[in-house]
């Protein structure tokens, strides 16, 4: 059977199930879909969570008190890990987000249809997860896709490594995984592998006993330890040295420590996650990392897709952080669509983290009350400004083909420097001549050459200024 008001969608996926030889019903509401329950035997259910006014969790809520081993997938345009959470509540079978690729689909079907036989197991489920109450914005498929793994995953102690450049979020879903189990009232312990020294980390992690080495007067619990029954996440794992990812390794096959100069080994109850910036293919061929360690880490492997790649959830992200910020600080600041279009077709290398701290800072500084394009390049290093080539799917209006405004004015809040003032005027210059610095130059009566000592004074990278998207 599948639930969805949308019949379009409907007829498609008929079509898909027929394909693969089996024959499907569609309803378009929750009283449709209860009824046509009653009538029909079914095998399988693929429920949109949106169907008009009627709740689909509603739907899959009555359907496991009245069919309890009939599987439900649960699939929605509007992906997030709440849904993907309250789907697993409520024991759907699987989580797919709108749009998703037709082999998905059936992979999925083939998979319910199995365990409706009875031939496997249903640990292949989705496993049980609470309420998050972490917020990741996002519904992008990639996101989707992430967090259908962190509901599967979640409440499992199998070791999670989440690979993703900086700023993607690694940390932010590694506590999702830890909030999703029932690790969850126990303590979620972050360490930092990069920031101490190989004799450090082993003591920090493994603990160490009185005189284990110089200054160790006094005998420490290690991480491992004192996080018992938690999760501890080892980020930047890559920066670890062989031989303390040996010990590492040691830590993870065999459920014990031994803290630096004890003799017994203790035995521990942890979850690991780790994080690496560096691509997992990348380490898979480097030889300062250990091939087996990384095996052992990557029982589940999540890839954070970066920023870029995924520009449809920028325009959520910003209003996550705007209505963050605007109340934290008591203000009203909107942001109007033709922004959002230039923020989304920018490259943003350091991903989430740099947007976030784009937004805040433009909010910090916005006095107008509205957040237009030179609100972020007046305060914003030019590389984190460039134009993403890739991410334009609808062409978005570059600054360059933005109607000037009759009014080329820029606005400037005291406290300013001179320095900033003279900067800004600069930026608005070269909007205006799109770039064009001879024309700049000629329009703030100075030469060539005095604009680009300027520029290198006060920061501004010229090259990067030629905001003109040329044609291919
Ligand atoms: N999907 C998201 N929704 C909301 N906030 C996000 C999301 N992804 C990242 N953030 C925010 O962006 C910032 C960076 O995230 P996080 O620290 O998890 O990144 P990271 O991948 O661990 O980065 P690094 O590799 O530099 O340590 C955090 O403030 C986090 O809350
Ligand atoms: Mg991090």
């Amino acid at each position: 059977m599948i639930v969805d008001d949308d019949p379009d969608f409907g007829a498609v996926a008929s079509n898909l199930v027929e394909l693969e030889g089996l024959s499907a019903s569609h309803a378009t509401n929750a009283r449709e879909a209860l009824m046509l329950c009653r009538e029909k035997d079914f095998d399988v259910v693929l429920l949109d969570l949106k169907l008009g006014a009627d709740s689909g969790l509603e739907v899959l809520r009555e359907i496991r008190q009245g069919w309890a081993d009939l599987p439900v997938i649960v699939i929605t345009a509007h992906g997030s890990l709440e849904t993907a959470a309250a789907a697993v509540r409520e024991k759907a079978f699987d989580y797919l987000g709108k749009p998703f690729p037709s082999a998905e689909l059936i992979g999925v079907l083939r998979r319910a249809l199995e365990w409706r036989a009875g031939r496997k197991s249903p640990d292949t489920t989705l496993q049980n997860v609470s309420t998050s109450t972490t917020a990741i914005v996002g519904n992008s498929p990639a996101m989707v896709a992430v967090y259908r793994l962190i509901a599967r995953v979640a409440d499992t102690d199998s070791t999670v490594l989440i690979a993703g450049e900086s700023g993607t979020g690694k940390e932010l879903i590694a506590r999702a995984l830890h909030d999703n189990s029932s690790r969850t009232r126990k303590p979620f312990v972050p360490i930092n592998c990069g920031a101490f020294t190989e004799t450090l980390l082993e003591s920090e992690l493994f603990g160490h006993v009185r005189g284990a080495f110089t200054g160790a007067a006094n005998s420490h619990r290690g991480i491992f330890e004192t996080a018992s029954g938690g999760t501890v996440f080892l980020d930047e794992i890559s920066e670890t040295s062989p031989a303390f990812q040996v010990k590492l390794l040691r830590v993870l096959q065999e459920q014990e420590v031994r803290p630096v100069g004890a003799s017994e080994p203790r035995r521990v109850n942890v979850r690991i996650v780790a994080a690496t910036n560096r691509p997992v293919p990348e380490l898979l061929n480097s030889d300062d990392f250990r091939q087996d360690l990384l095996y052992r880490l990557s029982v589940i492997h999540i890839q954070l897709p970066p920023l870029r790649d995924r520009s449809e959830d920028i325009p959520l992200l910003v209003e996550h952080f705007l209505q963050r910020t605007n109340a934290k600080l008591n203000r009203h600041v909107i942001v109007p669509a033709d922004t959002l279009d230039w923020l989304k077709s920018l490259t943003w290398p350091g991903n989430v983290r740099e947007l976030e701290n784009a937004v805040e800072r433009a909010i910090t500084l916005n006095a107008s009350g509205r957040l237009l394009p030179e609100d972020f390049i007046q305060f914003t290093p030019a590389p984190f400004l460039q134009k993403n080539e890739l991410a334009i799917t609808n062409p978005v209006p570059s600054l360059s083909q933005e109607p000037i405004p009759a009014d080329h004015s820029w606005r400037c809040a005291v406290p300013a420097t001179l320095d900033e003032v003279e900067r800004q005027h600069i930026l608005a210059t070269l909007r205006f001549t799109d770039g064009n610095k001879l024309r700049a130059a000629e329009l703030l009566g100075i030469g060539r050459y005095s604009l680009y000592r300027k520029a290198e004074r006060l920061g501004i990278k010229l090259d990067s200024l030629s905001i003109r998207t040329t044609e291919p």
